[in-house]
């Protein structure tokens, strides 16, 4: 079982066949979090290979210092993985990357620490931000957004199907008092929806919405796959673990557009010119039984690769 503070990495092993280290490579986690991939990376890393570790959460970054500030194999950036081209850029790697990972979502330190305000569980101050640093806390844009607009992100990001009696519900609370704390989102939430026997909590899906719109995780995604695709050398392994649905679909959709021409049509009738910039290295891969025993957090974990084909795009 994890400690509390600790993040247990998710399809550890899988991941890291996938990523077929060599030990001269140059490797990149976008998404450091504590370390649990990183630290198995380096384990395969010699001394002419580097990873660059990316976290947007400052806390992540310090973690990442204490543990590799004196590796010289490691270079640490806090950083949108969105951005990952312009750090890339810096340090003169674009297109010479052997594999890039990336394990989206929150952390369990993030979801663990009340004062985050990512969980429903643990009372806090309403944030969610992993950069607490930029832009508007989850509290602040309940305070100021169109109920419209809070119904849509509750129902577009958390598939909650209740999400117009719960944008109602909040938008009636913060006419008494401004909504401020986690738990007293969870109970607004949990009013609004109707009653009925449920593993999950009431609040599951309107929190995984706010964190993913406050966070704006969707776009990051969207960017880090165009801007992963460019940073890879010929052969270069793309590896995105995900948590939901919404993600999956969208890397699932840009690895297939990346590497089967489009289906025929009379309107694109270039199809033969199609050149592919990534091949799909097997299919959906989950975490088996074991592990989510372990570790129920990777239940609902999805994991994808995809490679650069060799000869493109050097
Ligand atoms: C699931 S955890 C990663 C755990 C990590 N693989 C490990 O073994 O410890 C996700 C991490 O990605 C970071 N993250 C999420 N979105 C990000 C983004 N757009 N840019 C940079 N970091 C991001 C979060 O701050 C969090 O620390």
């Amino acid at each position: 079982m994890a400690r509390d503070h600790e993040h247990v990495p998710v399809l550890h092993g899988p991941a890291l066949d996938a990523l077929r280290i060599r030990a001269d490579g140059i490797y990149v986690d976008g998404t450091y979090g504590r370390g649990g991939h990183s630290a198995a990376m380096l384990a395969r890393l010699g001394e002419e290979g580097q990873l660059v570790v990316i976290d947007r959460d400052p806390q992540a970054i310090t973690d990442a210092r204490a543990k590799y500030a004196g590796d010289a194999r490691v270079t640490i950036r806090r950083a949108n993985f969105a951005d990952l081209h312009d750090v890339l850029d810096e340090l003169g790697l674009n297109g010479r990357v052997d594999g890039l990972l990336l394990d989206i979502g929150v952390s369990s330190p993030q979801l663990d620490d009340a004062e985050r305000g990512f969980s429903f569980q643990h009372d806090g101050p309403l944030d969610m931000r992993m950069d607490p640093e930029h832009g508007e806390s989850a509290a602040e844009w309940l305070a100021r957004a169109e109920e419209s607009e809070i119904a849509r992100v509750i129902k577009e990001f958390g598939e909650e199907r209740f999400g117009k009696r719960i944008a109602r519900a909040i938008c009636k609370a913060r006419e008494q008092a401004p909504i401020e704390r986690t738990a007293e989102l969870a109970s607004i939430v949990s009013e609004a929806v109707p009653g009925g026997p449920s593993p999950k909590h009431p609040a599951t899906r309107t929190f995984q919405a706010l964190r993913i719109f406050i966070n704006g995780e969707l776009d990051a995604l969207d960017a880090a796959l165009e801007v992963g695709i460019d940073a890879l050398a010929p052969g270069g392994r793309l590896v995105i673990i995900s948590f939901h649905s919404l993600e999956d679909r969208r890397v699932k959709r840009r690895f297939a557009r990346a590497a089967k021409p489009p289906p025929a049509s009379r309107r694109l009738p270039t199809v033969e010119t199609f050149v592919p910039t990534l091949k799909l290295v097997g299919g959906l891969v989950t975490a088996d039984e074991d592990e989510t025993q372990a570790n129920p957090r990777a239940r609902s974990a999805r994991m994808r690769v995809a490679e650069k084909p060799a000869g493109e795009g050097a």
